[in-house]
């Protein structure tokens, strides 16, 4: 063979190959992506009023499912939608995409794929820590950047355009595995967080005419349990649910979220899912609620197995469809064919099923999932409007104030207390230290649950030898193992060196969706480590806690080795910068707890099951509003490396009419005396007469704003808005009502009388 001859067979080669490649992504991989987007290009529907969008969009519903068969129907009710070609071609769509704190999972099951060109999603902090931050903008944008990085992903074609994000249900109890992903216990600030959430991801349809991005809010309602969720029955008084676990679900039914899911559980008897009361008359009827409503992953099958609610699949079917539930997220209906046997029987009419698809439709319409490419809305978000570099610096912002500061007491050999550390004072005199526990080498635990690909995680020791490069470390033990113990290592290292920053805490297999915890105590051997450290440490320790749900502290708050605790949870893909920044005073701390801190004692007083936030049967009450207890650390709490000072501007008590509308203003001031800037929330709570008795709450969060870097001796004044609405309460029958006589007004310590007559 000459050499040009070979020269051309290679060449060949080469081009077969490319040839080959070339086909592949064009005809596997390229139609994946066009075929989610751009229903209305297609010849067979480009021409038919659905895709008209001059037509008011409710004709253009019910024009497409006038087209469709019987058959492609019951497809369309699950969550993995089959499609249609029958008369019109939908091509396949996955309902199930997750945002929770940033595009999220990776799973074969939804419909969110990480693969070029959208392979990374910025990972924000977890929303019990987010929460801290009581800071609706933060709240706001980050829902913002999720709900653009969504976009972004579905203009890729690798994500759908619904998300089943924010989960809002109450922080009730320490114990449950997802407590993490909510903003806590208090019913208001869950309310704000979810209005901020679902305002940030679906974007101003009002302006734009179309949804960004389909927020849900779940799990309606009262879910705050996994182990035994898909057959519990939460038994809730009506005075609870109207109160503690029902507004912050109104609350995004107000600012018009587009869909909500219905949880595993039941309500007083009733599965959620086939919860008529509930699905229909409260949240349609009562509420307004304009969008579509998809069970939780299996809740049908639970409706029928677990719960044993109805006796036959067919009446299951009916049940669910006739309380409202639109979507099912799950396979109940077509695996074997008992939708399908439903309508023949009778049990379920073509009719429901209009109903049901209809309402899932009009999102998609609305999402403009059905406009032609020309129309198509929000195609400017670009791969590369995703893990940009604004969103990782929004991350990493997020991640700061997203730290509680929980104990920082004052050393006596030195007079101050032991955070911020200067690191000048470690270079003086060769002073050493170290870092002690599982976490000090955290990376994909601060992801938390349902969490998306970053393309960096930040890990505590890197971050904090950029400060002080001279650093010892031992883990010392593992997060949850009794085994490849180091314990005698760790003491070692504690008795040599001048600084001990133990790095403890759990991650999301010990909490999580997989199961609830039974007891709120470090795990594996960290108490044994604590305990050798703290023994021998020459100085006050600095404790970093990493957790989503509380962890029992009391044996540290009050122990002088102990010398400052920072609580630090799953706050996303920079939490070892965001912590090495507060440990270095780069950051000044400013998140406050949003869940109440209990010791273990409180696990023995109430089980998990008993859903009552009041104080009844022997349980001493539950979060902030009602616990009769001493907490560990209350609701609240969080310091700063600088202090506010407070004064109300005006002494006078306020009174408020019954009959009166819009605000009454109460102004206070607040000043940082001391010499550091600083981020501070500052929290607005009302009690009312008899507090704490007869039901009554002791008192409740009715107002937070943030201010953001005060700087020393700056006076800032906060106007707070007093309306007639803070003074109501819900009585037995869930009913609100207004409660004249004489409240209190309760901002940090300040108090003042609130007469409403
Ligand atoms: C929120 O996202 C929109 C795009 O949907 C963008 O134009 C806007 O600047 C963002 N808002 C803020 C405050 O960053
Ligand atoms: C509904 O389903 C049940 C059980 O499968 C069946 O006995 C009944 O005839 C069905 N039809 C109607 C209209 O109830
Ligand atoms: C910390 O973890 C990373 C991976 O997460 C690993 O590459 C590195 O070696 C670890 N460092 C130490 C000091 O253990
Ligand atoms: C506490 O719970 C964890 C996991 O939930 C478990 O591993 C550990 O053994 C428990 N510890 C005690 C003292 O019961």
């Amino acid at each position: 063979m000459n050499r040009r001859k070979l020269v051309q067979l290679v060449l060949i080669a080469v081009l077969v190959v490319i040839a080959v490649v070339v086909t592949v992504v064009v005809v596997v991989v390229i139609p994946k992506s066009v075929e989610q987007k751009v229903i209305c290009e297609k010849p067979r529907n480009s021409e038919l009023p659905f895709c008209d969008s001059s037509l008011p969009i409710d004709s253009r519903v019910h024009d497409l499912i006038s087209r469709l068969t019987l058959q492609e129907k019951i497809g369309l009710l699950g969550h993995k939608s089959a499609g249609a070609s029958h008369n019109v071609e939908l091509g396949y769509y996955n309902w199930w995409n997750e945002a929770l704190h940033g595009v999220a999972w990776n799973y074969e099951y939804v419909g969110t794929y990480f693969r070029p060109p959208t392979e990374y999603s910025t990972v924000f902090p977890q929303i019990i820590s987010l929460a801290t931050s009581f800071d609706r903008e933060l709240f706001f944008l980050m829902a913002n950047a999720t709900g653009n990085e969504a976009r972004a992903f579905h203009n890729a074609g690798n994500a759908g355009l619904t998300f089943w994000s924010p989960n809002i249900n109450i922080f009730r109890d320490p114990r449950w595995g997802r407590g993490q992903e909510t903003p806590g216990e208090d019913p208001y600030l869950s309310a704000e967080y979810a209005r901020n959430f679902v305002d940030g991801l679906q974007g101003e349809e009002d302006k734009v005419g179309f949804v960004k991005a389909s927020a849900c809010c779940k799990h309606f309602a009262a879910h705050s349990i996994e182990e035994g969720r898909d057959s519990f029955d939460a038994i809730v008084t009506e005075q609870d649910m109207a109160d503690t676990y029902l507004p912050a679900f109104k609350a995004c039914v107000e600012n018009k979220v587009t869909s909500i899911m219905t949880a595993y559980s039941g309500i007083n008897g009733v599965p959620a899912t086939a919860n008529k009361y509930y699905v229909t008359d409260v949240i349609r009827q009562q509420w307004g609620f304009d969008g579509y409503i998809v069970s939780d992953c299996g809740a049908v099958d639970d409706v029928f197995y677990e719960h044993k609610y109805i006796k036959t699949e067919s009446e299951t079917c009916h049940a669910v469809l006739d309380a409202g539930m639109d979507i099912e997220c799950g396979s109940f209906f077509t695996r074997s064919g008992f939708l399908q046997a439903a309508v023949s029987d009778g049990n379920v009419t073509e009719a429901m099923l209009d109903t049901a698809l209809s309402r899932g439709f009009r999102v998609l319409m609305r999402l403009g999932y059905f406009e032609k490419d020309d129309k198509m809305p929000y195609k400017e978000f670009l791969p590369e409007d995703v893990d940009s570099e604004t969103h990782r610096q929004l991350a990493l912002d997020a991640a700061r104030r997203s730290i509680v500061l929980l104990k920082n007491d004052v050393t006596e050999s030195t007079g101050a207390p032991p955070l911020p550390l200067h690191h000048l004072d470690f270079t003086s005199n060769g002073a050493s230290v170290a870092l002690i526990g599982p976490h000090v080498n955290a990376s994909t635990v601060f992801l938390g649950n349902y969490h998306g690909i970053p393309s960096f995680i930040k890990l505590p020791l890197n971050e904090i030898q950029r400060y002080w490069s001279d650093v010892k470390w031992e883990a010392g033990c593992e997060v949850d193992s009794l085994e490849n113990n180091r314990l005698i290592e760790a003491e070692n290292l504690a008795r040599s060196s001048s600084q001990v920053i133990l790095f403890v805490g759990i991650n999301t297999e010990i909490e999580g969706e997989t199961g609830d915890r039974h007891n709120i105590t470090f795990t594996g051997l960290q108490t044994d480590l604590i305990r050798r450290v703290l023994a021998v440490a020459l100085q006050p320790v600095i404790m970093v806690v990493v957790s989503g749900g509380a962890i029992d502290l009391s044996a540290y708050k009050n122990d002088r080795r102990v010398g400052a605790i920072v609580w630090a949870g799953y706050i996303g893909q920079s939490g070892g910068e965001a912590i090495a920044d507060v440990l270095f005073g780069n950051y000044n701390p400013s998140g406050r707890l949003t869940q109440t801190f209990y010791d273990t004692n409180f696990l023995g007083q109430v089980t998990i099951q008993d859903m009552n936030m009041r104080p009844v049967n022997g349980s001493p009450g539950r979060t902030y509003r009602f616990f009769t207890g001493n907490p560990v650390y209350p609701f609240g709490h969080g310091l700063s490396y600088t202090s506010f000072q407070y004064t109300f501007a005006s002494e006078a008590d306020v009174q408020i009419p019954q009959s009166s509308s819009g605000c009454t203003y109460v102004v206070v001031r607040v000043q940082n005396i001391g010499s550091l800037p600083g981020d501070h929330s500052v929290l607005t709570f009302v009690a009312p007469p008899n507090a704490g008795l007869e039901g009554r709450p002791i008192k409740n969060l009715k107002d937070f704003q943030k201010l953001h870097n005060v700087v020393a001796s700056q006076i800032r004044d906060v106007q707070i808005c007093l309306n007639i609405d803070m003074f109501k309460l819900a009585n037995v029958d869930g009913v609100f009502e207004i409660v004249s006589g004489e409240w209190t007004l309760m901002v940090a310590d300040l108090t003042k009388r609130v007469v409403v007559y």
